[in-house]
């Protein structure tokens, strides 16, 4: 990478040691990826390491190096969900010793570092930053270190900002340093499409599978849409916000997506129109059937494969506060089916801390709580991924908690049916 003078200068360890590695780090990272120089991070940044694993210990370290050579981040940054959540989602005592004594046993002491080096408050904690209740929401334009792969496509894709798929720590080192390597989705070529798709579905599809078909089939190259803006018209709204945030989720944890495009719909699609496809790009057409062979094609990860759900997590990523309301419609009127005042299994939904601060002054709040549904901002990925509960048959509508864990997918529709005791 060619370096400016300031930059050869950190380098060097002229504004101290552990400037100077972490400079190291991003330089390696850069010419890894055949970067040639670094370009400024112009906003807030967004930590994929939201969780006091106990053996993560060298980032504990390096955590206590920053605080101690006194980096701060320019601008304060938000982080991914927390892990538990004891008093929305109750767990046993085997469970919760497990949790607060092996795995998240560092919870505490790793947010004191954060707040030292730069976390934005104790709402910080939700995969959806992006958010207007949560505030970190970047322009186009904008140039991100972040690492979250549901947080990174959305910025990307559905407001025009400019960040790769980094990993954790190099995005709080991108952070503080506000430099990243200039390489793939930060370029112009690296965020035109090679795979155009033809959604010719009768209706508008299930966001989570459609994201899902496109993921398993371009892996981490940048899809253009066509046929979506059918469905979903041209404007991002409420609606469409909800829609593209679970979709992308499911391009980026079932495929490796970082950026896509929806024709007439999306910043760049909008502004370039189909100037912003490859010559060679390939096909993929979607249709009905094409959706409910990806649909059937996962597999069931359960022991017993006919067990009776335990529990159910809906909102993977976080759900928007319209998601939030329309839930609670969609349960009250399954119940009202069943003739039930409560859901029959165990349902937590999840939802950034700004988010369930808004929805929690509407009666719908109070209706989705009589039906014993419970509100967490936890990651439900973090709370299924240890060998007590992931072994009870969790189901969900996420994809990506479908990828990451043993839980079960099921679409929208019948999962409102089986949390309401349907058939
Ligand atoms: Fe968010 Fe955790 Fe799912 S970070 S996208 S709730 S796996």
């Amino acid at each position: 990478m060619k370096l400016t003078k300031e930059e050869q200068e950190i380098l060097d360890g002229k504004q101290g040691e552990t400037k100077a590695k972490i400079m190291r780090t991003l330089v390696e990272f850069g010419d890894l990826f055949g970067a040639e120089e670094f370009v400024d991070v112009t906003t807030s940044g967004h930590l994929v390491t939201s969780f006091g694993i106990g053996l993560l210990k060298p980032v504990y370290r390096i955590m206590d190096e920053i605080i101690d050579a006194g980096l701060k981040t320019p601008y304060p940054f938000t982080m991914d969900p927390r892990p538990i959540d004891y008093e929305n989602v109750k767990c046993g005592l085997l469970n919760k010793l497990i949790f607060s004594k092996i795995m998240y046993s560092k919870q505490k002491l790793y947010e004191e570092q954060l707040s030292k080096i730069g976390l934005k408050d104790k709402n910080a904690f939700t995969c959806t930053c992006y958010l207007p209740e949560v505030g970190n929401t970047p322009k186009y334009g904008d140039i991100l270190s972040w690492a979250e792969s549901s947080a990174v496509v959305y910025a990307n894709s559905v407001l025009g900002a400019r960040c790769n798929r980094n990993s954790g720590m190099l995005d709080i080192f991108g952070a503080l340093l506000g430099k990243v390597p200039k390489f793939g989705l930060l370029t112009d070529e690296g965020r035109r499409a090679n795979w155009v798709i033809e959604v010719k579905t009768s209706s508008l599809p299930e966001a989570q599978i459609l994201g899902s078909a496109i993921g398993m089939k371009v892996m981490e190259e940048v899809p253009f849409v066509k046929g979506l803006d059918k469905f979903l018209g041209n404007e991002i709204n409420d609606e469409v916000v909800s829609y593209l945030k679970d979709f992308g989720a499911a391009t980026a944890s079932n495929g490796a997506v970082g950026l896509y495009h929806i024709e007439n719909l999306t910043p760049e699609a909008k502004k370039y129109g189909e100037k912003i496809i490859n010559k060679n790009a390939k096909t993929y057409v979607i249709d009905d059937e094409e959706l409910e062979r990806v649909y059937k094609s996962y597999p069931v990860m359960w022991k017993n494969k006919n067990a009776k759900p335990s529990l159910c997590f809906i909102g993977c990523p976080h759900l928007t506060y319209n998601q939030l309301i329309q839930w609670t419609h969609k349960i009250e009127e399954e119940l009202k089916k069943n003739d039930r005042k409560k859901v029959k299994v165990r349902t937590i939904m999840t939802s950034a801390p700004d988010v369930v601060l808004k929805f929690s002054k509407t009666e719908e709040y109070q209706k989705l709580k009589s039906f014993g549904v419970n509100i967490s901002s936890i990651c439900p990925l973090m709370y299924t991924n240890n060998p007590i509960a992931g072994g009870k048959p969790i189901i969900t509508n996420s994809n990506k908690l479908r990828t990451y864990s043993k839980s079960r997918y099921y679409k929208d529709d019948d999962i409102v049916k089986i949390i309401c005791g349907g058939k």
